[in-house]
């Protein structure tokens, strides 16, 4: 007889969860923490983090910039930061003043050596203060320039490794390099000073709730499983559309364009997770090694395939939801002449048994007419037509949609008669998070946060998978400076990108999902 027991403890997800755990007391040290993520994103998720009792006793935050500020002033401007941006409204009065005790600035240049001697200071004092314990995790949330120093100095200044037998590890915010060669260059910098398992790249499309659930929906389910594959399926469409356009970050964005800022990171990790194999266990390296054997079997494109396989776009001036947008190339920041793409549509192959054939389309773009994100999952039609008075092309495939953001659910299309007519439409099953748990997700922030303390890297990019990601990117890239035709603003804002990324579609005899 089967023995339950031995079902359930071979379960890979049985860890998984890793519900209401604790981590050791730690000092945080965030480097550019007078930037806009210091007060925007991480303050107020590490404040939603104390507020939910997930934050270890002792926690402490050292802020480390240039700016010439002293603790009540850092305090001050990270106090308006949560009260701007917490998910749950404005500071609680004492629990921000227990917080904020732990709080403190540094001021330095990232190549002072002196500052980082004063770093090492604080630390201990905060260990023998606080209990910190010789923990720590450094923060790279400066500008990527002025990684390699800061690096470099942690590791001159013996910083890499903990006194008392504590641990260290470094959090690197993303761009990870804007090539392959710079992205290997930053790897072989961080992994002369650390160790890889010290070393947590952040993408925060992973700490997303509906991202986690990824796996969870495919490998806790059994029913999906036989169907994730090229018998079943008919192509993929991976889709991350925002209706802002580059607001305030002209100037990083003009040097990034989409394919770098969005699908080298987080579009590829969607792409991963939707189509690796069950790994071994649920724990970092056997989930890291299954996503990147699909980043590895994707069919490159080479430079002169380029114009075949993707589609870019610059968005000129429109409007969106009646909210007029300024033209990219007259977006503060943004070079007049610019050939940054602020739209990319692509097509992948992954050369494995399970998904050889089928196409992954992927697009993501500023200024388009909603904030959606969602996976799509179109099934192959039946193959014959059994409803003879119906014709064929009246059916339409089956679609399963993961939805991420907003209206976070899952959705699954099928074909239904209509009562009372001999005729089919599409009817949709519907899973809403809202709905069925009636909770806020945490922000993504609030959970790498945690599992980076924790010592949980499953949710992050391990060096072979950016370095993967990166060698599909770079001859894109490569392509359209040797070849392409230059780029002109070819969607107007409001609009669902360029008409040459329908065509595109069409060519397939397949059309982009309507959002
Ligand atoms: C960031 C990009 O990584 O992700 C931004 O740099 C983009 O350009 C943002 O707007 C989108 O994130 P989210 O969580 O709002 O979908």
């Amino acid at each position: 007889m089967r023995n339950e027991n031995s079902v359930l403890s071979h379960n890979p997800l049985r860890h998984g969860l890793r519900i209401g755990r604790t981590p050791e007391p730690c000092t945080m040290v965030i480097f550019g923490a007078s930037g806009d993520l210091t007060s925007r994103k991480l303050v107020p998720a590490l404040y939603n983090l104390a507020r939910e009792r997930r934050l270890p006793g002792g926690f402490s935050v050292i802020g480390f910039a240039r700016r010439p500020w002293d603790d009540a002033q850092f305090r001050d401007l990270l106090r308006s930061g949560v009260n701007a941006n917490s998910r749950n409204g404005s500071v609680d009065p004492a629990l921000w003043s227990s917080f904020a005790e732990g709080i403190s600035y540094l001021q330095g240049s990232f190549d002072e050596a002196q500052a980082y001697a004063k770093l090492s200071e604080r630390l201990a004092e905060l260990d023998a203060r606080r209990g910190t314990g010789g923990n720590r995790v450094f923060y790279l949330a400066t500008p990527p320039e002025s990684y390699s120093e800061i690096i470099h100095q942690l590791g001159a200044h013996g910083l890499s490794r903990s006194p008392n037998g504590g641990w260290t590890r470094i959090i690197v915010e993303k761009p990870f390099g804007r090539d392959l060669m710079s992205a290997r260059e930053l790897n072989n910098q961080l992994l002369a000073v650390f160790d890889e398992p010290q070393v947590y790249r952040i993408d925060h499309y992973l700490g997303k709730e509906t991202v986690q659930n990824i796996l969870i929906f495919r490998f806790a389910n059994g029913i999906f499983e036989p169907l994730w594959d090229r018998r079943a399926v008919d192509h993929v469409q991976i889709t991350v559309s925002e209706s802002i356009g580059v607001e305030d970050r002209g100037g990083y964005y003009d040097r990034s364009g989409a394919l770098r800022d969005m699908i080298q990171n987080h579009l590829m990790q969607l792409l991963s997770l939707v189509a690796m194999e069950p790994p071994v266990a649920y724990d970092a390296d056997a989930v890291r090694d299954e996503k990147v054997k699909v980043l590895r079997a994707i069919r490159p494109i080479y430079p002169n395939e380029v114009d075949h396989y993707v589609i870019r776009g610059q968005y000129g001036s429109g409007s969106v939801s009646g909210r007029p947008i300024t033209g990219y190339r007259d977006e503060r920041g943004v070079a007049s002449g610019s050939q940054t793409e602020t739209y990319v549509a692509l097509k992948l192959f992954i050369e494995s048994w399970r998904w050889a054939g089928v196409p992954f389309y992927l697009r993501s773009g500023k200024a388009l007419p909603r904030r959606v994100s969602e996976i799509a999952v179109q099934f192959k039609t039946v193959p014959t037509m059994l409803f003879a008075d119906m014709p064929l092309n009246a059916i339409e495939p089956n679609v399963l949609a993961i939805k991420i953001q907003p209206d976070e659910g899952i959705t699954l299309k099928v074909g239904s008669k209509v009562p009372g007519q001999q005729q089919i439409r599409p009817v949709t099953m519907d899973f809403r998070y809202g709905t069925s748990f009636g909770v806020a997700s945490p922000e993504a922030y609030e959970r790498l946060l945690l599992d980076c303390m924790l010592g949980d890297g499953t949710l992050f990019t391990r060096r072979d998978e950016v370095e993967a990601s990166w060698s599909i990117i770079t001859p894109i890239h490569q392509g359209w400076t040797s070849g392409s035709a230059l780029l002109s603003p070819n969607y107007e804002a409001g609009s669902w990108g360029p008409a040459a990324a329908d065509e595109f579609m069409l060519r397939d005899g397949r059309t982009w999902r309507r959002l």
